[in-house]
């Protein structure tokens, strides 16, 4: 799972140990090359389910991180392309991969942006929020679109209750709670707060419209479910 080039469990635990914006800033130098970096795979998929929506002019990363999603925005959105972070390592990575993009300093939760963007996307980070941030969350997403702009996300089918991904996610999040009990400043990134349902009533209680589409070159399970959909809010 992690490479040579990638952080030593020394390194890790340091930046599990400290704050969201401060672990980030630790990693950032080698946050590629480790497994929380979107993959390269499910950033083409979502590439390409978006050209089916499209076209799209000025596009939003949300905690861009090193900038994974600029790389989709760049592909689909004919306008100025921008990312969104709190880590100023991250930042910095980010700047090196896409010197074209608008790279912007500030936490999610407090988005600084007039209603202009035609397309939002994020990924790999809604963990970082607990559901009553989600709510606030969406509804920055939701302000800094224009009127009929689109918010998407990818979000993968929940693992089989009882399958090994399930208990390996349900013991991570329960190792976090045991840590955030007992440490400060907390850590928050959690694998099971980001539910389909929760997620749709919040989007539409923010003043989204929600549809889903099949991610399908990620292919479908057994019972013929798409084993990752992309989350498509509109701006009413
Ligand atoms: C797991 S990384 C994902 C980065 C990138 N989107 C990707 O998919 O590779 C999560 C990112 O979210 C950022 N982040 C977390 N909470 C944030 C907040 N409240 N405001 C801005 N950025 C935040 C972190 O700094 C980090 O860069």
């Amino acid at each position: 799972m992690f490479t040579p080039q990638g952080p030593s469990l020394r390194e890790l635990t340091v930046q599990a140990l400290s704050s969201v914006e401060h672990g980030y800033d630790l990693l950032a130098s080698k946050f590629d090359a480790t497994p929380f970096r979107t993959s390269d795979r499910l950033l083409t998929a979502v590439t390409s389910t978006l050209e089916t929506l499209g076209p799209f002019d000025s596009g939003l990363d949300v905690c861009c991180g090193t900038g994974a999603g600029l790389g989709v925005l760049r592909s689909v959105c004919a306008g100025r392309i921008t990312g969104v972070d709190f880590s100023t390592g991250m930042l910095t990575r980010a700047r090196n991969a896409h010197p074209t993009a608008d790279l912007v300093r500030a936490d999610a939760l407090a988005l600084p942006f007039a209603p202009a963007f035609d397309l939002a996307v994020s990924f790999g980070a809604f963990g970082h929020f607990l559901p009553a941030d989600q709510r606030t969350l969406f509804a920055q997403v939701h302000a800094a679109l224009r009127p009929g702009g689109t918010f998407a996300f990818p979000l993968p089918a929940p693992p089989p209750v009882g399958s090994r991904l399930y208990w390996t996610l349900w013991g991570f999040d329960a190792a976090m709670r045991v840590r955030n009990a007992v440490w400060r400043p907390p850590f928050v990134m959690y694998y099971r707060t980001f539910r389909l349902a929760d997620v749709r009533t919040r989007l539409e209680a923010t003043g989204f419209e929600v549809s889903l589409t099949a991610i399908e070159p990620l292919g479908r399970r057994e019972d013929g479910s798409p084993h990752c959909r992309l989350v498509v809010a509109r701006r009413k």
